[in-house]
C-alpha cells in the first residue's frame, strides 16, 4: 500500500451525492502536494444490485489493507423488501465487525453561524467542541446470558453487562490517545455506584491513564450525572469515554446540542495495524436521506468533517484537518445554507455541489 491510502464507499441515496464533494477536497490536497491513494468501490444496496451481497469479499478484503475507509450511507426504500442476511446494513455491520471497529467516536462540535439551532442557549453550545467514545463490540448489546425465557407462569427477558478489563483497557487507550491530540482532558463515564461492571471499567481506567497517560487530566462521573453535565453546561468536557449502553444515549444526545444530522461526522477505531494507525471507519452520522435523494439538496459537511477526522485520527494531518474545519466554519459563517440548514433570514440556499465548491474556494484562499 502506498503512504496516505483511503478506501471510499459512497454507497446509496445522498451517499454518493455527498462523496462527491469530499472527492473535491481530495483533489484540491492533491494538488497541494497531499496525495492519497483513493479506491473507490460498492457497499450496501449498490453492492448488492452489483454483486448480490451489501459487500463483496474483495471490497472487505481492500478495507482491512487501507489506512482509512470513507464511507456515505447505506439503504433505502427500494432494499426494504431484501431478507435480512443481504441487507445493505449487514454491509456496514460486516466492515465494523471484521475490522474490529471498537471505539465510536463522535464528535459534538457548534460552529457560531448555527448557535441559533441549537435547542439549548446559543451562550452554552457556542464554541462548544467534545468528543465522546463510545465502545462498540462489547457490553450489555453482546452480552450472554440473553434472551427472553419463560420462568413459572411469565416471560423474562434478559441482557447481560459484561467487559473484559482488555476491552475496557484498549477503549481507554483509544480515548486518552484522543485527549492528547485535543485538550488533554478526559472524563470517564459509567455507574460504579450500582454496577460492578462499572466498578472494574473505573479502576481499569485509572489504571492505564496512571500508569501510561500521566499527562492527561482523567476525571470519573456516574452517566446519569454526565447526562445532566452534559445539558447543562457541555464545555466543561473534552474528551469523554464511555460503555457501548451509556455512549449510545450520551452520543445522541451530545449530537443534538449542535443542530442538524447534516453536520454530524464521526469514526470508529480499531487497533494498530503493522504502520502504526488504527484500523479506521470514517462515516456520517446521517443515512442514505432518499427523501431528497438525486436533488442536489443533501447537505456534504458531515461527510466532509469525517474526512477532516480522517486527516487528523489516520494521518496525523491535524493542521490540515483545522484547516478544512475553519474553511467549513467561514463558508457557513458566509451565510451559505444547505436545505436541511434554512429557516433564517439572510442565508443563501446553496445546493451540495455549491457548498462543496465554497469549501474548495475556501481553502484555496485562506493562508
Ligand atoms: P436519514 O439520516 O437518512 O434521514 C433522516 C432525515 O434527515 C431525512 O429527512 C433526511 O432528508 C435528513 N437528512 C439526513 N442527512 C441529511 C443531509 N446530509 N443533508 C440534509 N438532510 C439530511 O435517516 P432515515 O430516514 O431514518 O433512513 C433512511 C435510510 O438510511 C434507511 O434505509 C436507513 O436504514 C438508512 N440509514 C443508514 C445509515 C448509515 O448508512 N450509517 C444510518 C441511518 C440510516
Ligand atoms: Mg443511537
Amino acid at each position: 500500500m502506498t503512504n496516505r491510502s483511503l478506501l471510499i464507499l459512497p454507497g446509496d441515496g445522498i451517499g454518493p451525492e455527498v462523496m462527491a464533494e469530499v472527492r473535491k477536497i481530495i483533489d484540491w490536497f492533491g494538488t497541494r502536494g497531499l496525495a492519497f491513494h483513493v479506491s473507490e468501490d460498492l457497499v450496501g444496496g449498490a453492492a448488492y444490485d452489483a454483486h448480490g451481497t451489501p459487500l463483496h469479499d474483495d471490497t472487505m478484503a481492500k478495507a482491512q489493507e487501507v489506512d482509512a475507509v470513507l464511507l456515505g450511507a447505506v439503504g433505502g426504500p427500494k432494499y426494504d423488501v431484501l431478507d435480512f442476511s443481504v441487507k445493505p446494513e449487514r454491509g456496514l455491520l460486516r466492515l465494523r465487525k471484521e475490522m474490529d471497529l471498537f471505539a465510536n467516536l463522535r464528535p459534538a462540535q457548534c460552529f457560531d453561524a448555527l448557535a441559533d439551532f441549537s435547542s439549548l442557549k446559543k451562550e452554552v453550545v457556542s464554541g462548544l467542541d467534545i468528543m465522546i467514545v463510545r465502545e462498540l463490540t462489547s457490553g450489555v448489546y453482546f452480552g450472554e446470558p440473553r434472551g427472553i425465557h419463560v420462568e413459572g407462569n411469565e416471560r423474562v427477558g434478559i441482557n447481560t453487562q459484561r467487559y473484559t478489563e482488555s476491552e475496557i483497557d484498549r477503549v481507554a487507550r483509544a480515548a486518552f490517545d484522543l485527549a492528547r491530540k485535543r485538550d488533554g482532558r478526559l472524563c470517564s463515564m459509567e455507574k460504579a455506584n450500582v454496577m460492578e461492571s462499572g466498578i472494574l471499567w473505573r479502576e481499569v481506567v485509572q489504571a492505564v491513564g496512571d500508569k501510561d497517560y500521566p499527562d492527561v487530566e482523567l476525571s470519573h462521573m456516574y452517566a446519569d450525572a454526565g447526562a445532566m453535565q452534559l445539558t447543562r453546561w457541555p464545555k466543561q468536557f473534552d474528551v469523554i469515554v464511555t460503555d457501548n449502553l451509556f455512549g449510545d444515549l450520551l452520543s445522541d444526545l451530545a449530537a443534538m446540542l449542535t443542530g442538524s444530522l447534516g453536520m454530524l461526522p464521526s469514526a470508529s477505531l480499531g487497533a494498530p495495524m503493522e504502520n502504526g494507525r488504527p484500523k479506521a471507519l470514517y462515516e456520517p452520522v446521517h443515512g442514505s436521506a432518499p427523501d431528497i435523494a438525486g436533488q442536489g439538496k443533501a447537505n456534504p459537511i458531515a461527510c466532509i468533517l469525517s474526512f477532516a477526522m480522517a486527516l487528523r485520527y489516520s494521518f496525523d494531518l491535524g493542521a490540515e484537518a483545522g484547516r478544512l474545519e475553519k474553511a467549513v466554519e467561514d463558508v457557513l459563517a458566509d451565510g451559505l445554507r444547505t436545505a436541511d440548514l434554512l429557516g433564517k433570514e439572510g442565508a443563501t440556499p446553496v445546493s451540495t455541489a455549491e457548498m462543496g465548491d465554497a469549501i474548495v474556494t475556501k481553502l484555496a484562499t485562506s493562508a
